[in-house]
This record gives C-alpha cells, sequence and structure tokens, in this order.
C-alpha cells in the first residue's frame, strides 16, 4: 500500500500486515468454505449501473433517515464484536467516530466496553442502537434491554440466524482466544473471560423463537429490529410479530455457508415488506459506493458495514474509523452524482440491470 489509503482494501491490507494474526484472522473470517463470504462480495459485480445523463447535480444530498431519525448518510456501522482486537479504545472509538460522520453506531452485544461507557463518550444527540443476543435466561436478557435503555440506545437489533457459532475454520486452527485483559464489558457479574470466541456456548440460544421476540416487546417499548432474514416467509412472520424493520444479512458469510449473498436476497425482503411500514436495511460485502447505491437501488433504506469499520479502527482509532465512513460517503455521493440523482429517494431500480441485459 502506498501511504493514503484510497479503498475499503487498502485499509484491510493495512490490517492484514500490522494485527496480531489470530485476531486478524477472527475479524476477516468466514464460515466452511467462505462461498457465502466472497458471494457478498462478488455479487455485487453481477449488477451494472445505468446511469442518467443531463441531469443538474451541482448539489447532492446524501441524507436520510432510519426509523425517524436522520442520519448524515446511508451507510451505518454493523455490531460487531471485541473492537478493542483492533485499537484499545475499542467500540469507544467506533462510536465517536459513528457520531462525528453523523451516522447510526450499532453496538454488539459482544463489546469490550459497556453500554453505559460507550454511551458516555458520545454527544446524546448520537444515534446508537444495541445489538443483542437474546439469552437463555430471561433475567440476563432483561437486565441486558434495561441497561440498554438506560444508556439511550434507541433500537433494539435482535441477531435470529446465531442459534449455535458457524464454523468458523480460521479461529479453529489459529486456537485464536480473546486475550485475557479483554472482556465482556455488558455481561456484569459474568467477569470470567474463558477467552474463547470461538466454541462458547454457554452464550448461545439455540432454543430462541418469535415468543422471543414477543417477550422482548413486552418489556420494552424500543423498536425492534431483526437482523438475519433470508427467505419471504420470515419476513412474513418478522411483520405478523410487530418488528419495525429488518436488517437482511447473513452475519458476513460467518454462520452458515452456501448461503446467497444479500444482495441477492434482498429483493425478496424488500417484496415481502412492501405495503407495509417495516423499514429494510442490509449489510454483507459492502465495499463501495457503487454497492451502496445498488443495495438502495433494490430498495434497502440503508447499508451496515461491518469489516470496513473494523479495519479502519485498526489503521488509526476513531480517526481510521471516521476516514473509512468518509471515504464511503464520498465514493457512494460521487456514485450518485455520476448516476443523474441528485437525492436518495431518486435511487431505484432503473438505475441497475442484471449483467446478463449487457451480455453478447
Ligand atoms: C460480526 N457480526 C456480528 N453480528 C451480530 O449481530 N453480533 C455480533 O456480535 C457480530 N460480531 C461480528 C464480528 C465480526 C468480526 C464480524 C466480521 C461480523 C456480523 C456483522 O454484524 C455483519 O452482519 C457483517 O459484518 C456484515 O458483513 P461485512 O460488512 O463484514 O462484509
Amino acid at each position: 500500500m502506498n501511504n493514503i489509503p484510497a479503498t475499503v482494501a487498502d485499509f484491510e491490507e493495512y490490517a492484514r500486515r500490522t494485527m496480531n494474526p489470530g485476531a486478524f484472522g477472527f475479524y476477516i473470517g468466514g464460515a466452511d468454505s467462505e462461498v457465502t463470504l466472497r458471494r457478498n462480495i462478488e455479487a455485487y459485480n453481477n449488477l451494472l449501473l445505468r446511469p442518467k445523463v443531463m441531469v443538474d447535480v451541482e448539489q447532492v444530498s446524501i441524507a436520510t433517515s432510519i426509523l425517524g431519525e436522520k442520519i448524515s448518510s446511508p451507510i451505518c456501522v454493523a455490531p460487531t464484536a471485541y473492537h478493542a482486537l483492533a485499537h484499545h479504545d475499542g467500540e469507544i472509538a467506533t462510536a465517536r467516530a459513528c457520531a462525528a460522520v453523523g451516522t447510526c453506531f450499532c453496538q454488539s452485544t459482544n463489546s469490550n466496553y459497556t453500554m453505559e461507557q460507550v454511551a458516555s463518550s458520545v454527544p446524546k444527540e448520537a444515534l446508537r442502537w444495541f445489538q443483542i443476543y437474546v439469552q437463555e435466561e430471561q433475567e440476563i436478557t432483561q437486565k441486558l434491554v434495561k441497561d440498554c435503555e438506560k444508556a439511550g440506545f434507541k433500537a433494539l437489533v435482535v441477531t435470529l440466524d446465531r442459534p449455535r457459532l458457524g464454523k468458523r475454520l480460521h479461529v479453529l486452527r489459529s486456537g485464536f482466544t480473546l486475550p485475557k485483559h479483554l472482556s465482556r464489558a455488558n455481561f456484569h457479574g459474568d467477569e470470567e473471560n474463558d477467552g474463547s470466541v470461538s466454541y462458547y456456548h454457554g452464550e448461545m440460544y439455540p432454543g430462541m423463537t418469535w415468543k422471543d421476540i414477543k417477550y422482548l416487546k413486552s418489556i420494552t417499548k424500543l423498536p425492534i429490529v431483526v437482523k438475519g432474514i433470508f427467505r419471504e416467509e420470515d419476513a412474513e412472520l418478522a411483520i405478523q410479530y410487530g418488528v419495525d424493520a429488518i436488517i437482511v444479512s447473513n452475519h458476513g458469510g460467518r454462520q452458515l455457508d452456501s448461503c446467497p449473498a444479500t444482495i441477492e436476497i434482498l429483493p425478496e425482503i424488500v417484496a415481502a415488506c412492501k405495503g407495509t411500514k417495516v423499514e429494510v436495511y442490509m449489510d454483507g460485502g459492502i465495499r463501495t459506493g457503487t454497492d451502496v447505491f445498488k443495495a438502495l437501488a433494490i430498495g434497502a433504506r440503508c447499508v451496515f458495514v461491518g469489516r470496513p469499520a473494523l479495519w479502519g479502527l485498526a489503521y488509526q482509532g476513531e480517526n481510521g474509523v471516521k476516514q473509512v465512513l468518509n471515504m464511503l460517503n464520498y465514493d457512494f455521493r460521487l456514485t450518485m452524482t455520476l448516476s443523474g440523482c441528485s437525492n436518495v429517494q431518486e435511487i431505484d431500480k432503473s438505475f441497475i440491470a442484471s449483467a446478463e441485459r449487457y451480455s453478447f
């Protein structure tokens, strides 16, 4: 890499060279043969853009809103575990960067800093969501929800696609464990760090079903966002159970391998939510401004980035995450400008076509 990173891949390359190899493997890896991980990234290439010309693009706005909250761009930060593996300021640095850029930071259940520590490190108005792994013991779930409300998080993101951990070969082969000085900070009274990032079944809840969404709705007024839906039947159930939004996600290819890319799943979920108030977002493989544009063209209201934020964190902490987000925002704005869109509402399906349309 030259001195100045210009793409997400440049930041990733820096992280590869500088991070502890075990920690880097934990971040970058997917499950099994990583078919889904690769597909998440490659599937964007099957969609081509159809720009409009002779459109006044002197002023281009990338601002939007999610669940009624304004964000400066439709690029938010996905919940990922253990940010202190990349930088000692961990989730505090990531949250501050998101606040500075004006976008939503979604904090993982498995953070190295508590919700309260993150909340008190950013301005009050900074939009924060909390990703919850519903726990087998209702008391612990309830405590997480109460802490999250108290710390001013604006929505609960419930991850559905991890009843057990996917088989992640990087971690299995390196034997990487969470260093002893880092903890799963949100679990008060559970300070014992057994080091495991791979087969820690204690914290899994394979018994989770839609009844748990009902339960969450009975204990909180926070909007419920479900993360990790792959088929329209489940989107319909989510709507029936009263969720406020769906994140189309395959956990960054870290759970069930051989699932389609999220950009391929997105049309089905957008169709299922059509005519309802349920907002649809997506994550997985977003690395460029054109990826974001394609997701919005299919009907996502916003996208979340997982690994790119971690690479920024590894690069320069808060400042590095800011650089990654600013770069993606710049690239997305440029894509809009060159496509002839002056605001995000104008981005629709007419701007994309499958690559087959242009084959000979
Ligand atoms: C994740 N992801 C994740 N999801 C979640 O709901 N809770 C979590 O704690 C984590 N932890 C986590 C750690 C790491 C290292 C990665 C890479 C991912 C999944 C994450 O929210 C998101 O779905 C993907 O990261 C999106 O894919 P990209 O942007 O990484 O390609």
